[in-house]
């Protein structure tokens, strides 16, 4: 089997988990070249792992040989960059969340399927066993009707962690806040259990940091489809950081997450244990999930299990030519129900889906 080719454009705090992710897989994939457009950041990289550094991604895709682009910029210009990589012909990794408005992953999903490329997007905490477990339990029907779904982010970011780059905080390139950077996982999570929203209403401010013009709390009010209700709260000014929860209520059965694991569970026809469960994780993603919440106060402590998982999943979706976990209309549902939270933030009125 021919390895694949990776090369990596963003060279910051989320680069190495993803050069990690890569070298677990020896047989399979091979990193290249890595991009940053700070010459030293790209330099570092290249000369840790001995590849080719660039400080450009147009030269990178012209002159780099390479299969996989893994997108590690901020992530207003995600799209952007993922288009490049589209256009030239190469796979997609992109990290979350896909972009920052609609119409940028909107171009993102047309470039990769006019240029028959797949596009995975992390969303790494999909891959916990409570997650998974859940989704099992609701395609079988194990929870009856549906009723209500809450996720909770009750996270901690300090003034510094905002301070270190100049495009968190912004709506132009990180998007959003508590909710956009720190909440997409769990907002997907919420989406990909209660199925496609309705409507949303939001009340959303700026507490506790300086110099950023995101929320730093939000809380959401959800109808979805189905006629279920859910919230959504994110934060990141809730010293010293929570474990985040995801919980769903339904006629015969009821389910709540903690960081990944399931807490409780409990149905109506007795058929399974009832929590609270415990146990070590079931796979080293699954660890990565349980891990993941150790972000709830640090930024910088991601774990490469999930990242490995996503890159595994690329990996096998070219070979068999199928279609990726983390798709691109996947992602694209996590990032419209964020922008409908938003959108009734700011201006008071409930917002109906699709925008
Ligand atoms: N999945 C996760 O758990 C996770 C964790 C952290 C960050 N992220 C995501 O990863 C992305 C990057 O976050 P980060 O914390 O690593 O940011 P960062 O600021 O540490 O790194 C971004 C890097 O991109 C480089 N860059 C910017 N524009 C460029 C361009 N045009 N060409 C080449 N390089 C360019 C910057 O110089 C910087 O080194 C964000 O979208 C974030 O949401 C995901």
């Amino acid at each position: 089997m021919s390895k694949l080719r990776f090369a990596i454009v963003g060279c910051g705090v989320i680069h190495g988990t993803h050069i990690d992710a890569i070298k677990k897989f020896e047989n399979e994939a091979e990193l290249v070249a890595v991009c940053d457009e700070k010459p030293e950041a790209a330099q570092a990289a290249a000369k840790k792992h001995g590849v080719t550094a660039y400080t450009d991604l147009a030269a990178m895709l012209s002159e780099a040989q390479f299969d996989v682009l893994n997108v590690c910029t901020p992530s207003g210009v995600h799209a952007k960059h993922g288009v490049m990589g589209a256009e030239a012909g190469k796979h997609i990794v992109c990290e979350k969340p896909i972009d920052v408005t609609l119409k940028a992953a909107d171009s993102l999903i047309n470039a990769c399927r006019s240029n028959n490329v797949k596009l995975e997007v992390i969303s790494q905490s999909r891959y916990s066993d409570g997650i998974q477990q859940l989704r099992q339990w609701l395609d079988e029907g194990k929870l009856g009707r549906i009723c209500y779904g809450e996720a909770t982010i009750k996270w901690y970011r300090t003034q510094g962690y905002y301070d270190s780059g100049g495009w968190r905080g912004t709506w132009e390139l990180d998007g959003g806040g508590a909710l956009m950077n720190q909440g997409v996982h769990y907002a997907d999570q919420l989406r990909w259990a209660m199925g496609p929203v309705k409507s949303v209403a939001a009340t959303m401010a700026t507490l506790a940091h300086e110099r950023i013009e995101v929320e730093d709390v939000v809380a959401a009010t959800i109808e979805f489809e189905s006629g279920a209700v859910g919230t959504l709260t994110a934060s990141t000014d809730c010293y010293p950081g929570y474990p985040t929860t995801l919980e769903v209520y339904g006629t015969k059965g009821t389910v709540r997450i903690e960081s990944g694991k399931i807490k409780h569970a409990q149905f109506a026809d007795e058929s399974e244990a009832v929590g609270p469960y415990g146990g070590k994780p079931k796979t080293e993603a699954a660890a990565a999930a349980v891990a993941a919440d150790a972000t709830a106060s640090d930024p910088k402590a991601v774990s490469v299990g999930g990242h490995a998982a996503h890159i595994k999943d690329l990996m096998d979706a070219v070979r068999e030519n199928r279609e990726t976990f983390m798709n691109g209309p996947e992602a694209r549902s996590a990032l419209e129900l964020i922008l409908g939270v938003y959108q009734s933030a700011r201006t008071g009125k409930r917002v109906q889906f699709p925008m």
